[in-house]
């Protein structure tokens, strides 16, 4: 079987196993109760040894942290709890001498209120330049399509300033004014900072919040052709690049509105896009212990160019988002996943992996497996590969984004600060807390999630087929068990799941491989070859396979 590849290759992006990782909540280097660069540097070692080839890293830039940093200040350079632009640019050389890229935030669709932009625009005249950087309105009438996101927080996606004399647009908080992507020289201004991020090194940009660019009367305001048309132009700057970045793209959609954000032709957008519509249904099928959930959307998510990849993620630093799904599956979806009602935020859970599932290994480990079996790459989030838990008495999302847990010592191994000094609590409550859950006894325990996670990234960088392979559903009588092939220039591995909490019988129609001898790629177990007849299967409860499908020679 074909092995990922390290090395230079342009489709890079298809092999990598990403990290998710919030600068701040990482590790504290200069002990004043914040995570930051000199940190997280320290911190290489760790991640990869983790076997994690790229870090995505949230928001670092100057901001007033009202959305913990995707409300930015200024584009250009590190907030200075983070670091300094010295700091980003020795951890990013230490990155790739390790072979890990680094991709960031290009927060595009929005700025904070206290970027020098809006507050230039404000106290311009109307009409004038310098006013012309955002959206205006002179009532909140306009665009009444457009639904409002932090339904917790806002009623509107406009608000009154006073200064201006005028409404101003914001898809999200009122404290980030959407930029007006209608002026070209808005464009022009994010293409400078995606050059001065690429000109210091960095991999690729997460395109943030990017279908709701340009508004237009009489529609939702969302993933609009002028929008896409945006798209393109960032993509043409960044393919002038000897070796062009790659670009995420943050859409929370319905399929096919997401594959739009791959572009035209052999693809003309972004490299990457959230595997949005699949992320809630692999919990309903877990749930429901059916696969149908999972089989249907994939089955409805269109084709992508061959140069593209969904990037697939279980848990993020946001809520586990239920927009994009029916009101009767956000209803049990609440009650499966969060009978607290202090867990839900706007349309969504706001409750990491392990607690999710109730803290079971088995349902961890399946959902995993899955994250790593079905196409695209995965995005492991921080803490999830140690099973850390969440507060929700925190308020927005930030019971997510509590400090790493490294050792059961003071604040977790995190920082020396006097604990009260820390950006966040961190995690202490006895299931989850860190005398319990944290890396440094899971790296002395043989048997623990750390150890099994690393493990698990080892097996999927083994097989090519994983990041660059097709995907094709089978349908035995059991509903309970998914089962799909992953094949690649010939090779194939078969893919079996039990998502239910009992043990169960599969029954395979696997005449198309007959002749071939499934083997267990975790033992490299050989299993009886496949003939002519059914090919039986039993899995324990959550149990799992990935069979490598070996023909015989000849
Ligand atoms: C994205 C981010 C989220 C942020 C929002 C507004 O959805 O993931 O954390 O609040 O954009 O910038
Ligand atoms: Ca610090």
């Amino acid at each position: 079987m074909r092995r990922t590849g390290t090395s230079v290759d342009p489709l890079w992006y298809k092999d990598a196993v990403i990290y998710e990782v919030p600068v701040k909540s990482f590790c504290d280097g200069n002990g004043d109760g914040i995570g930051d660069f000199e940190g997280l540097h320290s911190k290489l070692d760790y991640l990869q040894s983790l076997g994690v080839t790229c870090l995505w890293l949230l928001p670092f830039f100057p901001s007033p942290l009202r959305d913990d940093g995707y409300d930015i200040a200024d584009y250009f350079s590190i907030h200075p709890s983070y670091g300094t632009l010295e700091d980003f640019k020795q951890f990013l050389d230490a990155a790739h001498a390790r072979g890990l890229r680094v991709i960031v935030e290009l927060v595009l669709n929005h700025t904070s209120d206290q970027h020098p932009w809006f507050q230039r625009a404000r106290s311009a005249p109307a009409g004038s330049p310098e006013r012309d950087f955002y959206v205006w309105n002179d009532t909140d009438q306009r665009h009444k399509e457009a639904r409002i996101i932090f339904v917790d927080s806002e009623r509107s996606n406009w608000t009154w300033d006073d200064e201006a004399k005028a409404f101003y647009w914001h898809r999200f908080f009122h404290h980030q004014p959407d930029l007006n992507f209608d002026n070209p020289v808005v464009v022009t201004e994010l293409l400078t900072v995606l050059d001065f991020w690429l000109d210091l090194g960095v991999d690729g940009f997460r395109l943030d919040a990017v279908p709701y660019l340009i508004e237009r009367d009489g529609t939702n305001c969302e993933n609009l052709p002028e929008t896409h048309a945006i798209i393109k132009t960032v993509r043409a700057h960044v393919n002038k690049r000897p070796s062009p970045p790659l670009l995420l793209a943050e859409a929370n959609q319905p399929p096919a509105d997401v594959r739009a954000y791959f572009g035209d032709g052999d693809g003309d957008e972004c490299h990457m896009a959230y595997h949005f519509p699949v992320m809630p249904r692999i919990f309903m099928s877990l749930h429901l212990e059916d696969r149908e959930p999972i089989v249907d959307v994939m089955e409805r998510t269109p084709g992508i160019p061959e140069n593209c990849q969904w990037a697939m993620f279980l848990r993020n630093h946001d809520e586990l988002t239920l927009e994009m799904v029916t009101e009767d599956e956000r209803d049990y979806m609440y009650l499966a996943y969060s009978m607290d009602p202090q867990g839900r935020i706007n349309v969504g859970i706001r409750r990491r992996l392990a607690p999710l599932v109730g803290n079971s290994r088995p349902r961890i480990e399946l959902l995993n497996a899955l994250l790593f079996s079905l196409p695209g790459t995965p995005i492991l989030y921080y803490g999830d590969e140690i099973g850390m838990g969440d507060n929700l008495y925190l308020g927005d999302r930030n019971g997510v984004r509590t400090p790493m847990q490294w050792t059961g010592d003071r604040n977790a191994g995190f920082s020396k600060a006097d604990p009260a000094g820390l950006y966040s609590p961190v995690i202490n409550d006895p299931v989850y807390g860190f005398p319990a859950v944290n890396v440094e006894s899971q790296e002395s325990d043989n048997a623990s999630l750390l150890h099994w996670t690393r493990n698990m990234i080892r097996l999927r960088q083994h097989f090519k087929v994983f990041g660059r392979g097709s995907i094709d559903f089978l349908r035995p009588a059991n509903t309970k068990v998914l089962v799909f092939t992953r094949s690649f220039e010939g090779d194939t591995l078969l893919c079996v799941a039990n998502l239910s909490r009992t043990a169960q019988p599969v029954e395979l129609d696997l005449r198309a491989y007959a002749g071939a001898t499934p083997v267990e790629t975790l033992g490299y177990t050989e299993f009886p070859p496949i003939g002519e007849l059914p090919y039986f299967l039993t899995l324990g409860p959550y149990g799992f396979y990935w069979f490598e499908l070996q023909r015989p020679h000849g």
